[in-house]
């Protein structure tokens, strides 16, 4: 029997002082959340949903509830799922009323034979499944948007420069985190999830990693999983999240997660953060913003957590 594991995180990026016991306290919550349906014999699978789930309602984090706003001042978050065993994963987007956009991602893998869906339809689906509907945007994210728009008026945001300039000339910045969990379970099956806003002030209908496999996320029994978190346009275009499974096949989990983040630095520059777990279940954390702020809980290690710098 493997030694089940669950490593969370609650996103990489600036986290500021204030904010940072209260972010450390909710991804402890979700580990202990995940943790406990794999003591008690659940999958990987039910774990990453539950942690991400206790994630997206809890508005410190940029997923589900507290997502972050998009330029027009509402909300379209992403999320995705992946199953190691069957390499079987979805993603949904530009979600707008869904209150767990994982539920819905994980429903999409296992109800559908897609791998993406998006907008109003996806959100049909989950209603015809049930899935709980919610306002997402949160009174303290309009504001946070209003303030953000009115630092981009001064021109002091610097983030995605060539946005800046088409919103300049037409007519915001970048927060980028998202949440995403990573387990392996007494079957020794991997999972991986994650969910986001996305970056604050994005264009509408701009969709981030998250919901893309291999991108935001990847999981295979095989090898490992691994989950991305930052500056979308990064983890897609490197496609970090299957760079850094693929690493795993001969470096340990937390190897390949510094080489995948070296990597970037070198090619894409900062911005972005990445979580792994091997099929050991050991784990691996690295970044090259200010912070990430992730847990882990195993039997051996109990619960591990940090804000990293
Ligand atoms: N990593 C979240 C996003 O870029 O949408």
């Amino acid at each position: 029997m493997v030694n089940s594991t669950i490593i969370v995180h609650g996103g990489a990026g600036d986290w500021p002082k204030s904010k940072q016991a209260v972010g450390l306290s909710g991804v402890r919550q979700a580990a202990t959340q995940g943790f406990r349906l794999l003591r008690q014999g659940q999958s990987s699978i039910q774990a990453v949903e539950a942690a991400v789930m206790e994630m997206e309602d809890n508005p410190v984090f940029n997923a589900g509830s507290g997502s972050t706003l998009n330029l027009a001042g509402y909300v379209e978050a992403d999320a995705g799922i992946m199953d190691g065993k069957t390499r079987r994963g979805a993603g949904v987007a530009l979600l707008r009323r869904t209150k767990n956009p994982i539920s819905l991602a994980r429903l999409v893998m296992e109800k559908t034979d897609h791998a993406l869906l998006a907008g109003k339809s996806a959100e049909r689906l989950g209603e015809a499944f049930g899935l709980p509907k919610a306002n997402l945007k949160l009174p303290e994210r309009a504001y946070q948007w209003k303030q953000a728009k009115r630092r981009l008026a001064k021109g002091v945001l610097d983030n995605f420069s060539r946005n800046l300039k088409l919103i300049r000339s037409k007519g915001q910045t970048i927060v980028g985190d998202t949440v995403g969990a990573l387990a392996i379970d007494q079957n020794g099956n991997l999972a991986a999830a994650d969910s986001t806003g996305g970056v604050s002030l994005k264009l509408p209908g701009r969709i981030g990693d998250s919901p893309i496999l291999g991108a935001g996320l990847y999981a295979d029994n095989r090898i490992g999983a691994a989950t991305a978190t930052g500056i979308g346009e990064i983890a897609m275009r490197l496609v970090v999240s299957k760079l850094a499974c693929d690493a795993m096949q001969s470096l340990t989990a937390q190897q390949a997660a510094s080489q995948t983040i070296n990597m970037v630095t070198k090619l894409a520059g900062r911005g972005l953060g990445i979580v792994t777990l091997d099929r050991k279940g050991r784990y691996g954390v690295a970044h090259n913003t200010p912070h990430l702020c992730w847990a882990s809980l195993t039997k051996n290690r109990g619960l591990v957590s940090q804000i990293h710098l």
